[in-house]
């Protein structure tokens, strides 16, 4: 049985006080039936791990060297330093602004799982490959390049996000039927790479435009286990009426 999760993406949002405002707020309110998850930005993260108790942190970066001459980084060294669980790797915005590749996600999802890390790793096509019909395509080049050679202990401790281009903060989500369609093939590409018995336990979260009014549709599909939210994921209140619907 696959634990549900809400994962909150707060990209580049929240000084240090309106986080820590937000973990006071949401603390004593989120359903202990599935984890609620904040990826925060790595300056105020340590501000959160230390006030959080049932909410969990992820990182929404991270560097596949564990030291060097790498300016702005932060390393999985860091990241354990600072006592975060999880670590969102290939956003569409990072591939899109920073060039990220196939093979640097892969090797960011390796260093990941060596230092006991819980990836959540993200897809999805760009408006453009699903109009021309290259969606599945796309998907399977990202899942199977992602997870070239890694190797899976846990499949509780990995996480895909489905997360369209085109449905990401345009408050255009996907419907149900495309997005369980799309979650539903990553779980048939994960089940040829790592066989069904793994495919089965791994959580595929959905993302793109996910908020209170139709969290709760997405998640009776089948093939989706949560979402990973932007947006709605900022204010208390819609955090956890995200959380509560989920679970
Ligand atoms: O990583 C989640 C994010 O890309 C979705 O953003 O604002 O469409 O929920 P949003």
């Amino acid at each position: 049985m696959r634990k549900p999760m809400l994962a909150g993406n707060w990209k580049m949002n929240k000084t240090r006080d309106e986080a820590i405002q937000f973990v006071l707020a949401v603390e004593g309110n989120l359903p202990a039936s599935i984890d609620c998850v904040v990826c925060a930005p790595a300056i105020i993260l340590r501000d959160i791990v230390k006030r959080a108790e049932t909410l969990k942190v992820g990182a929404q970066n991270m560097n596949e060297n564990e030291s060097g001459a790498y300016t702005g980084e932060i390393s999985p060294v860091m990241l354990k330093d600072t006592q975060v669980e999880y670590v969102i790797l290939g956003h569409s915005e990072r591939r899109a602004y920073y060039n990220e590749t196939n093979e640097k996600i892969n090797a960011k999802i390796k260093k990941a799982l060596e230092f006991e890390l819980k990836p959540i790793v993200c897809v999805g096509e760009v408006l453009e490959e699903r109009e021309t019909g290259k969606t599945y395509d796309v998907l399977k080049e990202q899942v199977v390049k992602a997870f070239d050679g890694v190797t899976i202990k846990n499949p509780a401790d990995v996480i895909i996000a489905y997360e369209p281009v085109w449905a990401i903060g345009t408050g255009k989500t996907a419907t149900t039927e495309v997005a369980e369609d799309a979650c539903k093939f990553i779980r048939g590409v994960l089940a040829d790479i790592f066989g069904k018995a793994v495919a089965d336990e791994l959580r595929i979260l959905y993302g793109g435009s996910m908020k209170p009014s139709n969290v709760g549709e997405l998640m009776s599909e089948p093939d989706i286990d949560g979402g990973l939210v932007g947006g709605a994921s900022l204010k208390a209140d819609s955090f956890i009426e995200l959380c509560t619907t989920a679970a």
